[in-house]
This record gives C-alpha cells, sequence and structure tokens, in this order.
C-alpha cells in the first residue's frame, strides 16, 4: 500500500485510497421506510480485505445508514454502528486504522438536533464514540456549512474535543469557499487546531472545486479527500449503452433507488465515450483510469494529497479500485484526461 501524508499540517499518513460507508452492500429485502437490508457479511469482507491490503483509512458519518439516501431520522447512525462491530469482530487492530466520521447533519428533530454548535458537537461525538465503540476519532469532520452558529464556537469546541483526547484532527466538508477560508484563517489566528483536511465531491465529471477549493487546500497546506470519485458509479461507465448512445440505469445498481439522472446528460455522455477509449487504449478499466487520476493530479498538478473515498458495495469493487493504486499517470496521460473532460 501507499501511504501519502495527509497534507502539510499534519503527520498522519493514511492510505492512498479511503473506504466510504455511506452506501453499503445490500441484500435484496428493504423495510418498512424502503432502507436496503445491508449484506454485513459482505460489507465485513471488503473492510477486512482493505485491512489486509493495508487500506488503513476508513470514512463514515454519524447520518449514514448505508442503505438508503437521505436518511430518515429512524435510520441514522447506522453505519457507524456496522462499523463499529465488523472492527470489533474482525479483530482489526484499532491503533492501525484512521477513522473518519462527521458532524452537522440532523440527528434528531429538535432545534439543536444537528449543525456545528457546542451543544450538538459535544452531544454528537458523545454518539459517534459509542456507536463506534472507541474512544477517540483520528479525523472528525464538519459535514456541512452551519450558518447559525459563530465560527469560532465550532472551531473552539473542536479544539477543546483534541485537548480532551477524543479527537485527533479536523477537517471541513462541503463547505463554502469564503467560508472556508474564514474558519481557517480564524483557527491560524486565534492558535487553534488547524483543519488539516477537506472533503468535497471530485472526480473527472465534476472538476468545479478547482476554481476556488484547491487553491485554498493548496495555501492552507490542506490535504484532499475526495468522494463520490466515481460520480457514485458513473464513471465506471455501466449507466451507458456505448452502442446505442444513450442512458441506462442497471439492474442492482445505486440507480435503481436513487435518482442519477442529473448525471444523465450529453455533455456527460461525450465524455465518457472518450474516457472508455482512454482505458481501453491503457488496458485498464474505467474505475481504476478515474481512480488514478485523482491521485496523480493531486501529487502532479496540484501539488496537495487527493485521496479518493471509494464507495464499495461488492468486493470486486474494491479489488478493481485496489488496482488503480499501480497507475502511474504520465503528464500526457493527464492532459489527454482533461481534454477528455473538458468536452462542451
Ligand atoms: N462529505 C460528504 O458529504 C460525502 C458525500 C458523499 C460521499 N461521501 C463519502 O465518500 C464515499 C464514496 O462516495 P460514493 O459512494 O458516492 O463513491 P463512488 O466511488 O463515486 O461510487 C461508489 C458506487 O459506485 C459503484 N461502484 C464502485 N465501484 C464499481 C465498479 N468497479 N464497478 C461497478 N460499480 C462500481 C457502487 O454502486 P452500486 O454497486 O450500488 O451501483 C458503489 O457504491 C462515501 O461512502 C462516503 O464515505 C461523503
Amino acid at each position: 500500500m501507499k501511504y501519502v501524508r495527509l497534507g502539510e499540517r499534519c503527520g498522519l499518513k493514511v492510505s492512498a485510497i479511503s473506504l466510504g460507508t455511506w452506501h453499503l452492500p445490500r441484500l435484496p429485502e428493504r423495510d418498512e421506510a424502503g432502507a436496503y437490508k445491508i449484506d454485513y457479511e459482505e460489507f465485513k469482507r471488503i473492510l477486512k480485505r482493505a485491512y489486509d491490503e493495508g487500506l488503513n483509512f476508513i470514512d463514515t458519518a454519524n447520518r449514514y445508514h448505508g442503505g438508503i439516501a437521505p436518511v430518515p431520522l429512524t435510520h441514522v447512525g447506522y453505519a457507524e454502528r456496522l462499523l463499529g462491530a465488523a472492527i470489533k469482530e474482525l479483530g482489526l487492530d484499532r491503533e492501525e486504522l484512521v477513522i473518519a466520521t462527521k458532524v452537522a447533519g440532523r440527528m434528531s428533530p429538535g432545534p439543536n438536533g444537528e449543525g456545528l454548535s457546542r451543544k450538538h458537537i459535544m452531544w454528537q461525538i458523545r454518539e459517534s464514540l459509542r456507536r463506534l465503540q472507541t474512544d477517540y476519532i483520528d479525523v472528525y469532520y464538519a459535514h456541512t456549512f452551519d450558518p447559525e452558529t459563530p465560527k469560532l464556537e465550532t472551531l473552539t469546541t473542536f479544539n477543546d474535543l483534541v485537548r480532551q483526547g477524543l479527537v485527533r484532527y479536523i477537517g471541513m466538508s462541503n463547505i463554502p469557499a469564503w467560508h472556508l477560508a474564514e474558519y481557517a484563517v480564524l483557527a491560524e489566528e486565534r492558535g487553534l487546531e488547524p483543519i488539516v483536511v477537506l472533503q468535497y465531491r471530485y472526480n473527472l465529471l465534476d472538476r468545479s472545486l478547482e476554481a476556488d477549493i484547491i487553491p485554498l487546500a493548496k495555501r492552507f497546506g490542506m490535504g484532499l479527500a475526495a468522494y463520490s470519485p466515481l460520480a457514485e458509479g458513473v464513471l465506471t461507465g455501466k449507466y451507458v449503452d456505448f452502442e446505442a448512445g444513450k442512458w441506462k440505469v442497471p439492474s442492482g445498481s445505486r440507480g435503481e433507488y436513487r435518482d442519477m439522472s442529473r448525471y444523465f446528460t450529453d455533455r456527460n455522455l461525450r465524455i465518457l465515450s472518450k474516457l472508455r477509449e482512454l482505458a481501453s487504449e491503457r488496458g485498464v478499466t474505467m474505475a481504476q483510469l478515474a481512480l488514478a487520476w485523482l491521485i496523480n493530479v493531486g501529487e502532479k498538478v496540484w501539488g496537495i494529497p487527493i485521496v479518493p473515498i471509494v464507495g464499495a458495495t461488492k468486493l470486486q469493487h474494491l479489488e478493481e479500485a485496489l488496482g488503480a493504486l499501480s497507475l502511474n499517470l504520465s503528464h500526457d496521460d493527464l492532459k489527454a484526461l482533461d481534454e477528455a473532460t473538458r468536452a462542451p
């Protein structure tokens, strides 16, 4: 396994890919809320295989369920619970793992049931630790922006969590660029724990964060954990009938229970056809090319560590993702990919 230091502001080393838990392996049955039952045995196989390969960076969030999104309040916390149980049952060494989780999303109906206030964070850290069956979190992210809590309140609370030994490092996700800059400057000015890592959607079909978040990450020495690196599976090519030049929803895919129509554009169809050619020329799968692009573009173009967080609902998905680690893309490869994704 290849390891990267998660940015200039920390000594934490993580595997070059991370494993996500937003969507977990599913059984065919659904419950009364429409949530899929989770194939816990397959999840454990994936986690064990990842661990045995040296993949140490695991991503979850307090709100995740694993078989439904958006998650109703009756189902929040389930993914953390399964992850905690699986780590215990498999006998994985906690100290070898880097567990990331998140706070901010709604966890209860009351006025303090969501957000980045001290009250909410201090409640949710306890809950996450209990569900994950651990006594500390390695990376604790603010999951989304909370416009109603003063930034200093959130930063000092995170700082306290680190001082109390409950959290090791702080991260931020999905926060608009100028608010993020304000958090970063405030932490710096007040001598508070820095934001060491960011988590945003970044993939070959959605490069919007290159305009502001990436320069900001570079300026502040932050690493980037890239979520939906395969555009929720679209970048594998499985949603395209290439012969007919049309979109399709394959059976058993996420598209069967989540609206993927925002991906189904003519522009994306053109990009995917080009990516398919580039992958086949290099003898790799489209998923491997998309994951390798993130790792390589971070290293060779932006100069920041970019760690794709892969979602695997089958062991095979993880195997394919691991195969991307040995794919070294040249500057010409990166140029070709850049051009392919700039299709009008
Ligand atoms: N901070 C945030 O707000 C945020 C938001 C989203 C995600 N995340 C994190 O990022 C992680 C990854 O996000 P994501 O699940 O959207 O990532 P993704 O890698 O873009 O999509 C993963 C999905 O693609 C399909 N897939 C993966 N590999 C495949 C392969 N080789 N062949 C065919 N299909 C394949 C699987 O779906 P099916 O088999 O079900 O079709 C899988 O669940 C999440 O688990 C979560 O930890 C964070």
